[in-house]
Order: C-alpha cells, then structure tokens, then sequence
C-alpha cells in the first residue's frame, strides 16, 4: 500500500513537472532546424568607456549621478570594460556554440550629439569591429538600435521622447546604423522594451529621466498618468519611420528583417470570476497590446481605447497606414508571471503600487492565499513559473496570428548571493531555470508557434539598472576588481547543451 502511494505521488509530481513545462530532459534537438541559440547584452550594461573616443554623455551616465538612483550609488562609467575587452568576450560567445549574439548599439558612442552634430567614427569602427569579427565566427548578429540608453543632449534639449522630435533623432540614429553596419545586420531590433522603459522612467520614475507623479513616486516633475502614453506614442512613430525607411532604401539590398521586443510579462488570473479572467486579458492587452496592435493592426488595442478615452493619444489615417504591418518578428523578454485581479469594478479604487492606468485598472500579486506563485529570484516580483513564458507566447500566437517570434531575453538572478563567489559559480538553479523554461518553448512550438530563437539573458554579469552590480544574470561571473570573467556551472552547461546536445547532468566545474 505504501509504495502504491508512492508511486502516485512520483507520477503526480511528474505529470505536474511536465504540465509547468519543468522538462528537465531538454535537448537542443528538441527544437525545430534551424532554431537559433544565443546570448544578449546591451551597450549601457557593459560597455564602459563612458567618455572614450568622442562618446558624450549619456541618459544613464547622469542618472547614475542622482542621489539614490542606483543601489550602492553605481554607475556604468567602466561596466565590464567591454569597450576594450570585446575580442576576449567574442571568443567567449563563440566558445559557447551559440549561433546568434543580441547586442546594442550606444547612441551616445555612435551620434554624440544625435541629429545636433557629426557621427562619431570611433563609434563606427567599434561596432565595426564587433560586427566583422561575429561574422568571421559564424555568429549572427541580432543587434538592438535603442536599449534604454540615449544622447543626455537629446533630454536636456527638447525632453527627449515627451517630443516628438525625438522620432526624427531616432531615425536619424537608425539609418546611420541601417547605412554603416546593415551589410552584415539581418536582423534589426529597433527598440528594447518600449513598455517597460515607458513605464520605468515616466510613471514610477526610477528609469532616467525620473519624472512621475504621485502615488506612483516622488518625483521633482512627470505625470505618470499621460506622460507614458505620450512616450509610447513617440516610440511606435519612431519605429514605424524607421521601418518604413528601412523598407524602401535598405531592405532589398541589405536584405534583413526588422522587429521590436518586448517585456512580456505573464499575467494569470488571480481566481476563476470572470472579473479577474478580463483583468488578466486587460492587463495582457494594457502591456503587450499597447505596443504590438499599433504595430500589426495599425491602432491601440480595443481595451484601452475604452477605458483611456481622450488620455490615449490618437493616430492619424497615415500614421496608422505606416506602422501597421510595422514588425516582421516580435521579441520576447520575459522574466515574470502574475496574478492578476480586476479592480475597475471594486468600489475600493487599484491598489497605489501603479497599476492604474497603463496597466489596465489591474492590481497584481505574486501570491494567492499566501502561495507564491513560484520560487524567489533577485527581484521581489520575479519569482520561477516556467509555464509563464509558454503561455505567453500562446497569447501572441493567438492574437497576432502566429508572427514569428525569438525569446529575445530570458534569465535568472538568485537572491542575495552578494560576493559569495564559490555560491555564484555553482548556479545549478540558473541551469534548472533555463532548461525549464525552453522545455516550455519547446511545448508552446509543438502547439504550433513558430518560435526562431532563444536568447539567454545575459553573457556575463553586468550593470544591472536600478541594481547596479548586486544582481547577477551572467553565464560568467565579473571579477570587480579585476574584471576577469569566470565560466559559471551554467556556462558550461548551455556550452554542452549547444555543443554536444546531451543531458549535461553530469558537468564539473572548471575554474579557470
Ligand atoms: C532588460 C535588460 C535587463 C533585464 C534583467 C530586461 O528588462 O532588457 O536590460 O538587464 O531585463 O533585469
């Protein structure tokens, strides 16, 4: 009888492991040829070289300056150092096997000045360099136009993207880079989380340029009610342009593609009621839809139109005739899965935590009766649900029609590991994360997605945001004061899933 009930209770909590995706036999030949593997960086997040070789400053160097912005007072003045170290760390992606590198491009490094003064060829001849020697290697370049980081010029003019002039300063950006690096460049990204950025830096505020309004933080100036709906607005315009002109000069010569990624958070409803299933799809389409119905469908998605009215801002018949069908792949960062819980229609208004609005009148948990949703992570709202990431891809498959689409960033950092440096290079839950997750991806592409690529967030251990260094997302550890990169467990672990295709379960750490 004791064993019987034993055997239950394996088959359940296998049945289970596979029902959350948690599949921990995955191999590289569970995905479809062709499937691309790679890494993805960005240029604020390790570069350095903050004043080097003509680069001005940029949003972040002077964020990094405020009082409190950053944990521990950081900065990305010196990063990784990958400005002088990028030839140790192609070797170190090539090692990997992977067949693609996501990486961004620093407008501040590239165009100083934007549209104010002259290209910086330093700033040429270094992604120059970048470019020649992924391509020598056989790597993909996958490369990002704007990840968080702009021209502080830009900001101190004109309010940056508040303007629309900020939409001719970014095309002008992207054709600089479609016409110097768009011969080895097949696949462009224009923008890094529009939805996120948007929210960061103009309803919480925590994102430079710090400006919001309260209760969603205190800020010297902002209104997080409308200002991130403007910003969104200048983006999709400034994609939209962008794509259109890539379209007509470069497309057929160069012959790439262009998408956008974005942050796709997961939302579950918190309980069956119909009210919390609408606010999970409210707060799908206030996140997702907000960027990829302009884009697709050429106008904001229904949801929001409704509750926002005359807060939306509106676009006319041409622009909406220029960015729909705006996107041939949808990126995909995820990070989190939440409940959600309608609060539109509760005589109590939204919880104060910002999720009026921009989200969709919905308020959010990690928990439900005091469960979480998944195991804990480095960021509070983070925690490990891997049927997360296949449920939202099911989401986009629904709703934009099978796009194509590449997990652009997905990653693990463990909580508080601090400088406890034999903990972080034994990162067996980052191994366990990853391969739960893409056992989920291989599902959702089994169900029909058509997923091109995975991309793990992120090479090596860089300048986390908000976080500064505390957070740790690296395939290899960076050594602080000597900068020295040293292979993680997980490193050589995605290195013998991509190499020689096996279970890795039995890799040993070699610390070189
Ligand atoms: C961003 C990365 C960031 C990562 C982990 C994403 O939102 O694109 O730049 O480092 O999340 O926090």
């Amino acid at each position: 009888m004791v064993s019987f009930v034993v055997v239950l209770l394996v088959v359940i909590a296998l049945i289970a492991a596979v029902i959350n995706g948690e599949n921990s036999s995955i191999k590289r030949s569970d995905f479809p040829d062709g499937f691309l593997f790679g890494v993805s960086t960005s240029s604020y997040q390790i570069e350095g070289g903050y004043l080097e070789d003509g680069k001005s400053l940029n949003n972040w160097d002077v964020f990094a300056l405020y009082p409190g912005g950053i944990e521990k007072g950081e900065n990305g003045f010196i990063a990784d150092d990958h400005y002088h170290r990028y030839l140790k760390d192609i070797e170190i992606v090539q090692s990997l096997g992977v067949d693609a590198y996501r990486f961004s491009i620093s407008w501040a490094r590239v165009l100083p000045r934007g549209r104010f003064g002259e290209v910086n060829p330093n700033g040429i001849m270094f992604y120059n360099k970048i470019l020649d020697e992924l391509v020598l290697r056989g790597i993909k370049p996958f490369v990002t136009i704007f990840h968080h980081d702009i021209p502080q010029e830009l900001e101190d003019r004109y309010g940056s993207w508040l303007s629309p002039l900020m939409q001719e300063d970014y095309v002008h950006f992207a054709e600089t880079c479609f016409k110097n690096f768009g011969d080895r460049v097949k696949n462009w990204i224009t923008i890094n989380e529009p939805n996120l950025f948007a929210q960061m830096g103009y309803q919480n505020g925590i994102y430079p340029p710090a400006r919001c309004s309260q209760p969603f933080g205190y800020c010297s100036a902002g209104n997080s009610d409308i200002e991130p709906l403007i910003v969104m607005h200048n983006l999709l315009l400034a994609h939209g342009k962008a794509v259109r002109l890539y379209r007509k000069d470069y497309q057929s010569e160069q012959d790439g593609l262009v998408g956008i990624v974005l942050n796709c958070i997961m939302y579950e409803p918190m309980t069956d009621d119909d009210l919390d299933k609408e606010a999970a799809n409210r707060a799908l389409a206030f996140d997702i839809g907000w960027v990829l119905d302009p884009l697709i469908f050429g106008n904001y998605p229904s949801e929001m139109r409704k509750y926002l009215g005359n807060q939306l801002p509106r676009f006319s018949v041409a622009e909406s005739n220029y960015i729909r069908d705006g996107i041939d792949f949808i990126g995909v960062n995820h990070y989190a899965t939440l409940y959600a819980k309608g609060c539109i229609h509760s005589s109590s208004s939204c919880s104060l935590t910002g999720n009026r609005s921009i989200k969709g009148f919905v308020d959010f948990s990690t928990e439900k009766d005091g469960v979480p949703i998944g195991e804990s992570t480095g960021i509070d709202v983070m925690k490990v649900v891997p049927r997360g990431i296949g449920e939202v891809i099911e989401y986009l498959n629904k709703r934009y029609h099978n796009k194509p689409t590449f997990v652009t960033e997905n990653g693990y950092s463990e909580p508080e590991v601090q400088d406890q440096v034999p903990i972080i290079l034994h990162d067996d839950k980052r191994i366990e994360f990853h391969k739960a997750y893409m056992s989920s991806i291989a599902q959702a592409i089994r169900n029909g997605a058509d997923v091109r690529g995975y991309f793990l967030w992120t090479l090596m251990d860089d300048f986390e945001w908000n976080h500064g260094y505390l957070l740790k997302f690296g395939l290899y550890y960076v050594d602080r004061k000597t900068l020295n990169r040293i292979p993680k467990l997980s490193a050589r672990w995605y290195q013998d899933f991509l190499i020689n295709n096996t279970l890795a379960s039995n890799i040993q750490l070699a610390v070189s």
